[in-house]
């Protein structure tokens, strides 16, 4: 059997479920809890059927913490947001892998060069082979666990083994990515992803809805290392 030893646990809150009368609060919350990225949901009313937020959010939140911003693009056409956001302080830019292979290598070159990690994206329904291709080129696998558009949707159990997908590619061609997952993670979901090979873990609802964030972090963090660590024990 491959060995694949997993990687370090990331816990990254998505602000769209947080109090948008009180963002700047929000963030520090986040932040004072101990997330290690802050997710942010970038909707354009075509890719998804929602509108969220743009560069000038970000901007406005990015002197408030020292998190790294990991944004995601459910956008039809993310090439023209790439300079916005990163003049605006993204980290990490991920795109979706439904606009097709040629657009995607543009996006990933785009977003190489000016100086971000790369994130690519799979919907639900959307097979994984899309993504090989990019292997080589990519900083994280992010496996939509919800159709994308909104907060608060129940985990669809069908794309554990896209997960798995992902780790086994890593451990057979020796790759670093990351693998994130994306919707419907809460305590339970998190245990399911994180034994299917997933280190980085984004919650909305899972985190920003919870009184005490510093003690769900905590609980999810516990609950993704011990079942990596049992992964490990088994490989
Ligand atoms: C879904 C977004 C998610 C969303 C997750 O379209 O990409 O990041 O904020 O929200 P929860 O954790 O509430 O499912
Ligand atoms: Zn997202």
């Amino acid at each position: 059997m491959i060995k694949d030893s997993g990687a370090r646990v990331v816990i990254a809150p998505s602000l769209l479920a947080a109090d948008f009368t009180r963002l700047g609060s929000e963030v520090k919350r986040a932040q004072r809890a101990g997330a290690d990225w802050l997710h942010l949901d970038i909707m354009d009313g075509r890719f998804v059927p929602n509108i969220s937020f743009g560069p000038a959010v970000v901007k406005a939140i990015r002197p408030l913490t020292q998190l790294p911003f990991d944004v995601h693009l459910m956008c039809e056409r993310p090439e023209i947001l790439l300079e916005p956001f990163a003049e605006a302080g993204a980290d990490r830019i991920t795109v979706h892998v439904e606009l097709g292979r040629q657009h995607v290598t543009d996006l990933i070159w785009k977003i190489r060069s000016l100086g971000k990690r790369v994130g690519l994206c799979v919907n639900p329904p959307t097979a994984m082979e899309g993504i090989e291709p990019h292997l080589r080129h990519i900083d994280s696998i992010l496996v939509m666990t919800v159709n994308p558009g909104f907060g608060g949707q129940p985990f669809i159990t069908e794309t554990l083994p896209k997960i798995q997908r992902a780790r086994a590619w890593r451990a057979e061609r020796n790759y670093k990515f990351a693998i994130a997952v994306d919707g419907g993670i809460n305590f339970q979901t998190t245990a399911e992803c994180a034994e299917s090979g997933a280190n980085v873990f984004i919650s909305g609802t899972g985190l920003f809805g919870e009184r005490n964030m510093k003690g769900a972090i905590k609980k999810m963090r516990a609950i993704a290392q011990a079942q990596n660590a049992n992964c490990s024990r088994v490989a």
